[in-house]
């Protein structure tokens, strides 16, 4: 199985990309919907659903074009099985297996978790199993210890919200559009560090749990407090919430991977999905770390967020390891455990 082509679908991204088990990535292209979705305020499921249909071929057609590849040369087609929006994994499954029958090579379902833990791999330098990964998404929160592929034990995860929804629904509060997370990040960065201080759930709780639902209530009372004010919610006032909400969300996560890096006793800490390229999460954890000999890996930035490549990488590494069946009848699993795909022990 050399020539893998991968598709992401599972929620407002459209993700293609081909991977090559001996050239690593040739191409990997994307389209995004936030401009779409930014007029809701959120992704709207069935809108998604729909541009998916619109996208997925054209990018099919330009990664291979820009990869220099026909699509006769594809050995097996990886696409997101779950978890996600029904509809909008709909599109990318029965794309890939529609495609998989015509060219009859296998069609291989991938976890999205399973995507954005590994694709720190991709980097150079790269992780070496044994690793703890910090999965922070919009939809996830979780600590995982990686063994290898195929075998993940969750450590903690959030009782609640996401830390991506935290960011997202504290920006939205805040007037910012969607998503929120980087928005809010950037009007972080004018905040005063002194102003606010805003409470960080389970801190202290001695496990490996989160929760980040009580934040998005501070945040409400905060900006209720101000808005009542004489001056308002002045753009100053803003910035110094945003930034007590960032300060807040990454001291949670920095002090709960160092735990678990404690407790696992492993040395290096992987840190996966969306939140992983929030700048200051990323400078808190590397010194934090860095302090007690731990080392962190990061995906290169374009593969934080949603993309083909780390579908098509998941699967490239899965074949390794097991026998591509070509089977063309194809579910997408809307909610699914990522322990649930353990495969090998
Ligand atoms: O992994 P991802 O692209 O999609 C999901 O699978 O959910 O993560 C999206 C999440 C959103 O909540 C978004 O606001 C957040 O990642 N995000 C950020 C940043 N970039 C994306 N949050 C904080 N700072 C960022 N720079
Ligand atoms: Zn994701």
């Amino acid at each position: 199985m050399k020539l893998i082509l991968g598709i992401e679908s599972s929620c407002d991204e459209t993700g293609v990309a081909l991977y090559h088990s001996e050239r690593g990535l040739l191409a990997h292209v994307l389209h995004t919907q936030v401009a779409m979705h930014s007029e809701y305020g959120g992704v709207v499921p069935e809108l998604a659903s729909r541009d998916h249909i619109r996208h997925v071929l054209p990018l099919i057609r330009a990664v291979a074009q820009k990869a220099g590849c026909q699509l006769q040369d594809v050995d097996a087609i990886a696409y997101t099985q779950g978890p996600g929006l029904s509809g909008a994994l709909l599109v990318g499954a029965s794309i890939a297996c529609a495609l998989a029958y015509a060219l009859d090579v296998p069609a291989i379902g991938i976890h999205h978790l399973e995507g954005h833990l590994l694709s720190p791999l991709l980097s150079d330098p790269a992780p070496e199993f044994p690793f703890v990964a910090l999965l922070v998404s919009g939809g996830h929160t979780q600590l995982m210890r990686v063994d290898g592929v195929g075998q993940y034990t969750l450590l903690g995860e959030t009782l609640d919200d996401a830390a991506g929804e935290a960011f997202d629904k504290s920006a939205k509060l805040l007037g910012l559009s969607y998503p929120g997370g980087p928005e809010l990040a950037k009007l972080a960065a004018r905040g005063q560090p002194w102003r606010f201080k805003l409470p960080r759930p389970m801190l202290h709780s001695g496990d490996l749990d989160f929760s980040f639902s009580g934040l998005k209530t501070a945040v409400l009372t905060l900006t209720r407090q101000h808005t009542l004010d004489e001056q308002g919610l002045d753009e100053q006032t803003r910035a110094d919430i945003a930034h007590a909400v960032q300060e807040a969300i990454v001291e949670v996560l920095v002090d709960k991977s160092l735990l678990a890096l404690k407790q696992t006793g492993l040395k290096q800490l992987v840190v996966a999905g969306g939140v992983g390229a929030n700048q200051r999460l990323r400078t808190q954890l590397d010194q934090a770390a860095g302090r007690r000999g731990f080392r962190v890996f990061y995906p290169d930035l374009e593969f934080c967020t949603d993309n083909g490549a780390m579908i098509a990488f998941a699967a490239a590494l899965r074949l390794q390891q097991q026998e591509a069946r070509r089977d063309y009848r194809f579910n997408v699993k809307p909610r699914w455990d990522l322990q649930q795909i353990n495969y090998t022990s």
